[in-house]
Order: structure tokens, then sequence, then C-alpha cells
């Protein structure tokens, strides 16, 4: 039986690594994303909107139904960061933070799940971060976010698993995408910021989106059935280990 993904973020970095990926394995897509699809494959449909805005989901329900698919699996990798400390951080920027790393999220999962339970199948995979159980200087609100996205990951896990669903966050350290190389303009040295992030890694580089999406692929099918309510953290060891090394170790 066919199966599709509705996929948030899709346009660019982890959630397009997803979308190429799913397609590859034969998986019909539904994209998400303010932007519009720069790919044309007839396995894959897209609704150009908010995530935010519950219109965006009554169109993705209208064009699930319109293409006679049923959601099996919901990838959410949208997501919206603003730098600054708790008063640095303007209202509007942590309104934002609030209205797509997590409303935005609720409503995608209320927008496919009650089709899931109906059929007593479902994989939801949240998008959350290193920052989603450590945190980091300087974005606040970010890291509140994406703690919520953990617990609510959990919870939803807990609340569903007998309705055949499971729910699981993928936590990703740092990986080279547009997201990332925004973020590393906003440093005073963005060159020497880019080395110290691939050096601070253990395996001492970033990691591609499509790292990422092969976990997200994994928890979404079948091999990963007995994983629910789960953290996988894919950060090329970042978190695993404190670093002391003066930097002439060769690292
Ligand atoms: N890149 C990293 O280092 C990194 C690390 C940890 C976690 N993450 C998480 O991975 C996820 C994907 O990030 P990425 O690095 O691929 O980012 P990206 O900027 O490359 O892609 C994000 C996509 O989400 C879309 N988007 C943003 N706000 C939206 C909204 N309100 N409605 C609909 N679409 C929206 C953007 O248009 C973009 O296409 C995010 O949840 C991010 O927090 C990224």
């Amino acid at each position: 039986m066919d199966q599709t993904a509705v996929i948030s973020g899709a346009a660019s970095g982890i959630g397009a690594a997803t979308v190429e990926l799913f397609l590859k394995k034969g998986i019909n897509v539904l994209g998400v994303d303010l932007a519009p699809s720069s790919r044309d494959d007839a396995n894959l449909g897209w609704v150009q909107g908010d995530v935010a805005k519950s219109e965006t989901w009554t169109l993705v329900n209208e064009e699930l139904t319109r293409r006679n698919w049923q959601a099996d699996i919901l990838v959410t990798a949208a997501a919206y960061l603003a730098v600054g400390n708790v008063l640095e951080i303007t209202e509007e920027q942590w309104s934002n933070t609030i209205n797509v790393n997590q409303l935005g999220l609720i409503k995608a999962v209320r927008s496919v799940l009650p089709q899931m339970i109906e059929r007593k199948h479902g994989a939801i995979v949240t998008v959350g971060s290193i920052d989603a159980y450590l945190a980091e200087q300087g974005l606040i609100s970010y890291c509140a976010s994406k703690g919520s996205i953990l617990q609510f990951t959990k919870a939803l896990a807990l609340d569903h698993a007998r309705d055949g669903i499971r729910a699981n966050c993928v936590c990703p350290g740092v990986t080279d995408t547009p997201f990332f190389r925004r973020h590393l303009d906003t440093a005073s040295d963005p060159e020497t910021f880019l080395k110290v992030r691939e050096q601070r890694n253990p395996l001492g580089r970033l990691l591609q989106p499509e790292e990422i999406a092969s976990t997200i692929a994994f928890l979404s099918s079948e091999d990963a059935s007995g994983i629910t309510g789960a953290k996988i953290v894919v950060d090329a060891g970042l978190t695993t280990g404190f670093d002391f090394r003066t930097g002439d170790e060769g690292a």
C-alpha cells in the first residue's frame, strides 16, 4: 500500500532532504512551507502556507483528500529562531517563536492525528534540537520552544501509544543548512564561528541535512516499530561529553 508523509519546512535544509529521501523510497509527500516547491514530481503535493495558521492545515487536509492520500507519517521541521537574551528578544519575536515552533506543531498534529487514530496507524517525527535538552547562550526563546517540542512529543507518544501511533523527536546538532548559515551570519566573526562549531563536534565537521533525514526516515519506518516517546540525538557527538582540549591535541 502506498504511504504518505506530510512534511513541514519541506522547502529547505532538513525538511527538503527528507522530502528527497521519502520520494526516493516511493513514499508520497505533501510538503508544507512558506516557500513554494522547487521540485516537480507526481508523488509530491504542496501547500504553501504558514504552519502557525489554521487555514494552512485546512488546505493540507483538502489536498490529502483531493489526492486520495491519507497521512501515515508526519514530520515537523519548520522553525523560527531569534537571537538574543530574554530582554533583547522582542515580544513579536517571542510570539513568532511560540506560534511557529509550538502552535505550528500542535496544529500539524491536530490536523492529521484523527485520521491516523481512525486507521490505528501513524508515525510522527518532530524535529527538536540539542537545544531541547541543553541550553545555548543567546537563543533563549528557541531553547524554550525546542524543550517544549520534546516534552510535547513524549506526552503525545504516551497518550496515543494504544491508538497505534508512535511519536519521536529527532534532536539535530549543528547541521549545514540555510538556517544554520543565517545564524552564522549573526556572529561578529562568522568564519571563526564556523571553524569553532566544526571543531567542537567530535566528528570534526558539521552534519549534513541528509544525515538527519535518514534518522527521520528510520523513525518513520517499521524498522522503528518498537520506538516511541524517544529522543534520538544526531549531533556528531557534540553532547556526548566535555571538550577540555586547548586546540593543539589534533582536534
Ligand atoms: N540546521 C541546524 O543546525 C539545526 C540544528 C538543530 C535543529 N534544527 C531544526 O531543524 C529544523 C529544520 O531546520 P533547517 O536547518 O533545515 O532550516 P531551513 O531554514 O533550511 O529550513 C526550514 C524551512 O522551514 C520553513 N518555514 C519556516 N517557518 C515556517 C512557517 N512559519 N511555516 C511554514 N514553513 C516555515 C522555511 O521556509 C524553510 O523552508 C528546524 O526545526 C530547526 O530548528 C536545525
